[in-house]
């Protein structure tokens, strides 16, 4: 196939750490444009890229003739009007988490994509950690058995500065929920299945921030049963103070099954902790060289900081289903099945109730 021409709606944060260094990496590839509403940001990302064609309008950037394929990484209230403009245009689409602002939001992306018969992916950049990668081939295997317990812990210290558009529920739907724990329902569904029940609890500890009103939580827990029984426990926080941010600070899942317990923390790449049913207590597994590059990344896993460079799997696997027109992992059905748990987790919060999922 001939080169693959990528626009990229939304040219802060997420796209220079990670989009644009996993475009890179990918073979025939090449972003043709760039959109951002800010004319400062946009103009930067022009200037680093070299990239000509910049518009601060997405709707003139996804319908060009010149674009295949769209990566969107703007705040989450846009991210459904984007995509669904893309898919009209019969672009393949890569979204950022969560791809939308409700259940029924997500559900219309992914159908809309299926019915153009084009490429969809959510942004689950952790899925690509390999240690992730390698618990979800063991669990397969039957290493867990049949799983009693999931167990994640988020813990974060954002301190108490402003967070721009994070901290505006109507710009951001939800807080830590959307922000970290969606990868943990994630995490959760992909290795033990679809939840049954959820019940949640939030709390807002930093009404102002940095002298701004802040309307979305700093604190999120969820209990769940699993539709095969499985309990989970999964709490997630930007107030943990003393524990530094992003891949420094606490990022751990834990499985509990018949035949042994496995431990999995972003931090540690290359590395499980297992323990056997019956037997002496947890040690550490290595995660075997098969495992650390998605299949078929040209990325060389010697190369850069590890802890950053696994998310540029992620473009490779966006390019890689696209050029061999299959389904992408994770598509928007996984990412629409995180929000039907994040919808029914923010009804719980506000009616003390259990939420049915089936
Ligand atoms: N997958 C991950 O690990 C991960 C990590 C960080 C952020 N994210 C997600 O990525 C998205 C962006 O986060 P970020 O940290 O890069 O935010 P950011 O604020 O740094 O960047 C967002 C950019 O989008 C621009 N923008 C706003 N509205 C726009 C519109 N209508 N059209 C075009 N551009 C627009 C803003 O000007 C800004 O430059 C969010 O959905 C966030 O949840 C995911």
């Amino acid at each position: 196939m001939s080169t693959l021409n990528f626009a990229i709606v939304g040219t802060g944060g997420i796209t220079l750490q990670n989009h644009l260094p996993g475009l890179a990496m990918c073979g025939d590839v090449k972003v043709t444009a760039l959109c951002d509403t800010n004319p400062a940001t946009l103009e930067a990302a022009r200037q680093q890229t070299g990239v000509q064609t910049c518009s601060v309008n997405y709707e003139d950037i996804v319908k060009r003739d010149d674009v295949h394929a769209v990566i969107i990484a703007t705040p989450n209230f846009t991210h459904a009007p984007i995509a669904l403009a893309a898919i009209a245009a019969g672009k393949h689409v890569l979204c950022e988490k969560p791809i939308a602002m409700n259940y029924p939001e997500a559900r219309g992306m992914a159908e809309a994509a299926d019915r153009a018969g084009v490429r969809h992916m959510t942004a689950f950049t952790y899925r690509f950690v390999p240690a992730m990668r390698y618990l979800g081939h063991l669990i397969e295997r039957g290493d867990l058995g049949q799983p009693y317990h999931f167990r994640s812990c988020r813990l974060q210290d954002w301190g108490t500065r402003p967070l721009g558009w994070r901290m505006v529920k109507k710009l951001a739907g939800t807080g830590e929920l959307g922000d970290m724990l969606s990868h943990r329902i994630n995490f959760a569904q992909h290795l033990v299945g679809p939840m049954k029940r959820v019940v949640a609890n939030f709390k807002n500890l930093t009404p102002m921030r940095g002298g701004l009103p802040n309307d979305t939580e700093d604190w999120v827990a969820i209990l769940a049963d699993f539709q095969n029984g499985a309990t989970g426990v999964m709490e997630s926080s930007k107030l943990a103070s003393g524990r530094n941010e992003g891949w420094r600070s606490l990022d751990y899942v834990e499985l509990n099954g018949s035949e042994g317990t496995f431990e999995f923390t972003t931090g540690k790449w290359n590395e499980l902790i297992f323990g056997k049913v019956g037997g002496p207590g947890l040690a550490p597994l290595a995660v075997p060289r098969e495992f650390w590059t998605w299949p078929g990344s040209p990325r060389d896993p010697g190369v850069g900081d590890p802890l950053v460079a696994f998310r540029y799997d992620q473009a490779f696997e966006f390019v890689d289903a696209i050029r061999s027109q299959r389904p992408c992992v994770p598509s928007f059905v996984e990412g629409a099945d995180v929000i039907r748990v994040m919808d029914a987790a923010l009804e719980s919060a506000e009616s003390g109730k259990w939420i049915d999922l089936v």
